[in-house]
């Protein structure tokens, strides 16, 4: 005990115990753990790099917009390479060698739902959650390539319990419980600004999920990534689990990474505007790096090339693929840690009178690890754009920009577009949005090529209905 006090003195935290002798003895003993479970000899850094400095994140002095592949290939020379890029994909999805991985360990705050933001419910018709479609579309993913893809779902101490229940309530949505496999990212301490761990409870140190960055170490950890080198997994296509429109498994995407040799690849949207809320894809010293919206300088952001686009034009929306070979690579690096980024928020905490308090104003920093961070440890990584209306449809907010309501129109709007590439015909509003509510289930078409050949399963679509095709 003398020991872990002065453990605790020498990094100036000594007030996570302030309660010890007023605690059960089970409790003390759960206080012991978590203080056990600190990191002692990062803490002092922490402090002084990102809780007590505001400007932790360094812009590189030079940067420049990253290369990327177009959505859609523009010359003779890229079709063909396109088209054997998806030759390549299919062959490593055939035979096993694509897995997918959903970071779900978000508090999801500002959507404010009860539970595990995979479990919301945002299919149009059938009221399908996050989690249902996306293992719906690697169920399907299986069939059409005639093998197993195993589903691997990165949750946080706070909502593991709960995905776990909700999986084995679904009967693991078809995928069956030994293809499923659920794992739990680490947690940080949160501070006060004076660099103070708080306190949530007189036994309970305040704490947060490491962030989506976690996930590298968490696979590892947990036995994840034990798992995937047993099944022969040598890719994982990386999402999030807010993103309904996701291709999970894109065989365009995986052919172009493996040819290239990318080690960490990403999909880039064209952005919407300068500061449009998103990451941005430059090249530091010959890497892709990520530079957060509200790192990008204002006069890099609003530059323009000579035809009138944004100079940084791509933005990241949490779609990679990584090779396991390079996670095991950064975890056996020795001590492999990503870059911590603070946020300032509302952190309830303990006082020193052992008063709960729940503070109306930011009161401390919490601290996370970002995945793209890992992206310039690569030694090679691929950038493929994408289109928004076919492939980003976050559900961030309860209303307004990025709500629920708009991810239900854009998978209406998607459904409909791919029934018209098909040839099918869909009822419009003057507006020309869908004069119906469509969902098609990812079993009946993963992409709008595979509904070409399903035309005569397409019942006529009637002005104001519903219709599923599943
Ligand atoms: P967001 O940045 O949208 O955060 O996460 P969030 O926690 O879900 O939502 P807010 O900000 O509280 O409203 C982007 C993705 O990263 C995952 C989320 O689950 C989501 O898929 N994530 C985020 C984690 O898995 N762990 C984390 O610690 C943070």
């Amino acid at each position: 005990m003398e020991n872990l006090k002065k453990k605790l003195q020498q990094i100036e935290q000594s007030q996570v115990i302030e309660f010890l002798e007023a605690i059960s003895p089970d409790r003390k003993a759960s206080l012991l753990r978590q203080i056990e479970g600190l990191d002692f000899q990062k803490i002092p850094e922490w402090v002084k790099k990102y809780v007590k400095n505001q400007d932790s994140v360094k812009i590189p002095d030079h940067f420049d917009p990253a290369p990327s592949y177009p959505a859609r290939p523009n010359t003779a020379e890229q079709v063909q390479r396109y088209a054997d890029a998806v030759k390549t994909g299919q062959d490593l999805i055939s035979r096993g060698k694509v897995a997918g991985l959903v970071v779900a360990g978000g508090q999801g705050t500002r959507l404010g739902f009860d539970g595990p933001k995979g479990n919301y419910p945002i299919s149009p018709v059938q009221n399908k959650t996050l989690f249902q479609i996306f293992a719906e579309n690697l169920l399907a993913a299986g069939k059409k390539y005639n093998t197993i893809i195993p589903f691997y779902i990165m949750t946080s101490p706070l909502n593991d319990a709960a995905t776990v229940a909700i999986f084995q309530a679904a009967d693991f949505y078809g995928l069956g419980s030994e293809n499923v496999f659920i794992f739990q990212q680490g947690s940080l301490p949160n501070f006060d600004f004076d660099g103070n761990i708080l306190l949530a409870e007189k036994d309970t140190i305040a704490s947060s999920p490491d962030g989506h960055g976690g996930s590298l170490k968490a696979l590892c950890d947990s036995g994840a990534m034990a798992d995937m080198q047993h099944r022969g997994i040598e890719i994982l296509s990386y999402w999030q689990v807010d993103n309904p429109l996701v291709r999970v498994i894109d065989p365009l995407f995986i052919g172009l990474h493996a040819a290239d040799k990318a080690e960490m690849s990403s999909k880039a949207l064209l952005k919407a505007g300068p500061t449009e809320k998103v990451g941005n894809f430059c090249l530091v010293d010959g890497k892709v790096t990520v530079i957060e919206y509200s790192d990008l300088p204002r006069e890099a952001a609003y530059r323009k090339t000579e035809d009138g686009s944004l100079a940084f034009e791509l933005g990241s929306i949490g779609i990679h693929l990584i090779d396991v070979s390079f996670i095991e690579k950064l975890n056996n690096g020795g001590d492999f840690a990503l870059p911590l980024h603070r946020a300032v928020k509302k952190i309830p905490y303990m006082d020193k009178n052992g008063n709960r308090i729940q503070p109306q104003a930011p009161n401390g920093v919490k601290l996370e690890t970002f995945v793209f961070d890992a992206i310039p440890l690569a030694d090679r990584s691929v950038i493929l754009q994408t289109v928004r209306a076919e492939e980003f449809a976050p559900v961030k907010n309860a209303a307004g920009a990025d709500s629920a309501e708009v991810t239900r129109q854009m998978m209406v709007a998607r459904a409909a577009a791919w029934l018209e590439a098909a040839g099918a015909q869909v009822p419009r509003k003057s507006d020309n949005a869908p004069d119906c509510t469509l969902e098609i289930a990812p079993s009946f078409a993963l992409a709008a090529d595979d509904l070409k050949a399903k035309l005569d399963q397409i019942p006529p679509i009637k002005p104001g209905s519903k219709c599923y095709l599943g």
